[in-house]
C-alpha cells in the first residue's frame, strides 16, 4: 500500500527545475523517479506547470508542483493498492479535474504515476519492462540516434531541421547496435572537424553544425556511416525529424539556411526528394501541428513506403490519434509520457496505435534527467523503436545503457526489432 509521496526540486539536463518524486510503501520499499522537459512542445500537450516566480530559475521553478504533490496528491492516494495503476492515475485525473491537466500540473501527476509503477514493479519483484509488458516483453528497440541538433535544440544555429539520426538497424542485437551508433558518432565528430565545421553539441547531445542545406546533413551522415565501415541502408538508415511546426509561420514553411519558404505541397515533394536519395526510414513532424489538412498530402505520397511519425500534431492523445487513424493521416504515433502525463494513458494510446496497425516510437525529451523509465517502457510496449539522442552525455545513454542491462538480463529470451523496427519495411 501506498504510504507516503514525497517530491523535491532538482534540475534537468538544460539546468532547469524539474521535478523527481519518491513513493513510499507500507512495506518499507520505496521507488524513485524523475520528469523530462519539452522544447518544442505542441499546443495540445497536458501542461506542465511552473510556479512563474521571475526571482527564481527565471520563473521555471517547480515549487508550486511540490506542494501539490504533497499535500494535494498524496493524502488521496494514501492506502491505495500501488499495483493498481488504473485507479491510481484515474484517482490524480479526478482530483485535477481538467482536460489537460493544468490544475495540478502534469508535472505533478506523471511523476508520481511513474513512481507508483517503478514501486509496484520492485513490490512485485520484477523488472518494470516485464511488470508492465508481461512474459512477452523481449524484444529489444532499435536505438533511433540524434547526432545532428538543429532547430531550437541549437537555438538556430545549426540546421532547419530539429533532429537527424542514425538507426542501426543491420545489428543482430541491440548491443551491437549501439556500438555501431557510438563509432558512426565518432567517424562523424572527426568528418566535421575536416570540415572546419563546429563539433559543439545541442540539447539532446548531438553536433550541431551551421550548416548550408538541410541536404548537407544528409551527405554528411551517410559520409559518416562509411568511415565508420557500415553501409548506409544496409547497415544504418536514417530518420529525421524537422519539428516543422517550429518554422511554420504565415502558411509557409521557413527554411532558413537556404533562405527560402515552401508551401505544403512544396515541402511533401522537398521530402520526396530526400526518401529519393538517402536510406531515410522514418519522418516525424514532416509538417506542422496547423497544418492537419496537408498531412493526408504527405501520407498518400510517403506512408506507404516510410513509416510517418506524428508528434506535435497528436502529443500522446488517444482522442487526437483516433482521429488522426480515421482521418488516415499518418501511419505512426509519437509516445511521450510528459505530453499526456500518466502511465496509464501512455499505454492506452500506444495500444491504440498498434492495434490500427500504427506504429509507435517512444520518444525521450530534449530536457531530460538520469531516469531511464523510458527504456523499460519500449521493451513492455515492444514498440521495436525509440529514440534517446546521441550516444553520448548522461542522461541520454542513462537510457541506451538500461536496454544493455534488459538485454542482457533477457539472454536468450531476447531478441532484436531490427529492420522490423518500422510500421513500413526497410527498402
Ligand atoms: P522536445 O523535442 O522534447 O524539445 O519537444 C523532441 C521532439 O520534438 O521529438
Ligand atoms: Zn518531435
Amino acid at each position: 500500500l501506498i504510504e507516503d509521496i514525497i517530491a523535491r526540486e532538482i534540475l534537468d539536463s538544460r539546468g532547469n527545475p524539474t521535478v523527481e518524486v519518491e513513493v513510499y510503501l507500507s512495506n518499507g520499499q520505496h521507488a524513485r523517479t524523475a520528469v523530462p522537459s519539452g522544447a518544442s512542445t505542441g499546443s495540445k500537450e497536458a501542461v506542465e506547470l511552473r510556479d512563474g516566480d521571475t526571482l527564481r530559475f527565471g520563473g521555471k521553478g517547480v515549487r508550486q508542483v511540490i506542494q501539490n504533490i504533497e499535500e494535494i496528491i498524496a493524502p488521496d492516494l494514501q492506502d491505495l493498492d500501488v499495483r493498481d495503476q488504473k485507479s491510481i492515475d484515474e484517482t490524480m485525473i479526478g482530483l485535477d479535474g481538467t482536460d489537460n491537466k493544468s490544475k495540478l500540473g502534469a508535472n505533478a501527476i506523471l511523476g508520481v504515476s511513474m513512481a507508483c509503477a517503478r514501486a509496484a514493479a520492485d513490490y512485485c519483484d520484477l523488472p518494470l519492462y516485464a511488470y508492465l509488458g508481461g512474459p512477452g516483453a523481449t524484444r529489444l528497440p532499435v536505438p533511433c540516434f540524434n547526432v545532428l541538433n538543429g532547430g531550437v535544440h541549437a537555438h538556430w544555429q545549426g540546421a532547419d531541421f530539429q533532429e537527424c539520426m542514425l538507426v542501426p538497424y543491420g545489428a543482430d542485437s541491440f548491443r551491437e547496435s549501439l556500438r555501431w551508433g557510438a563509432e558512426i558518432y565518432h567517424a562523424l565528430q572527426a568528418l566535421l572537424l575536416e570540415k572546419h565545421l563546429s563539433v559543439g553539441v545541442g540539447d539532446e547531445g548531438g553536433f550541431a553544425p551551421a550548416v548550408d542545406s538541410n541536404h548537407e546533413s544528409y551527405d554528411l551522415l551517410v559520409e559518416a556511416i562509411r568511415r565508420a565501415g557500415f553501409e548506409p541502408g544496409k547497415d544504418c538508415g536514417i530518420a529525421i525529424d524537422p519539428a516543422s511546426s517550429e518554422f511554420f509561420k504565415d502558411g509557409k514553411y521557413q527554411l532558413r539556411t537556404e533562405n527560402r519558404a515552401l508551401s505544403s505541397a512544396e515541402m511533401v515533394d522537398y521530402y520526396a526528394e530526400i526518401v529519393r536519395n538517402y536510406p531515410v526510414v522514418l519522418l516525424e513532424d514532416g509538417l506542422a501541428e496547423d497544418d492537419w489538412e496537408n498531412w493526408k498530402l504527405l501520407n498518400e505520397k510517403l506512408g506507404s513506403s516510410i513509416e510517418l511519425v506524428g508528434d506535435d500534431i497528436f502529443c500522446t492523445n488517444p482522442k487526437i490519434i483516433a482521429q488522426a487513424i480515421e482521418d488516415n493521416i499518418a501511419n505512426a504515433t509519437l509516445i511521450k509520457l510528459n505530453q499526456i502525463g500518466t502511465v496509464t494513458e501512455t499505454i492506452a494510446a500506444t495500444r491504440l496505435a498498434q492495434f490500427h496497425g500504427w506504429g509507435a516510437f517512444v520518444s525521450h525529451r530534449s530536457g531530460e534527467t538520469t531516469d531511464d523509465f523510458i527504456a523499460d517502457l519500449t521493451v513492455a510496449l515492444d514498440t521495436g523503436h525509440l529514440k534517446s539522442g546521441a550516444p553520448a552525455r548522461g542522461e541520454r545513454v542513462a537510457k541506451y545503457n538500461q536496454l544493455l542491462r534488459i538485454e542482457e538480463e533477457l539472454g536468450t529470451a531476447a531478441s532484436f526489432a531490427g529492420k522490423k523496427a518500422f510500421v513500413r519495411p526497410v527498402r
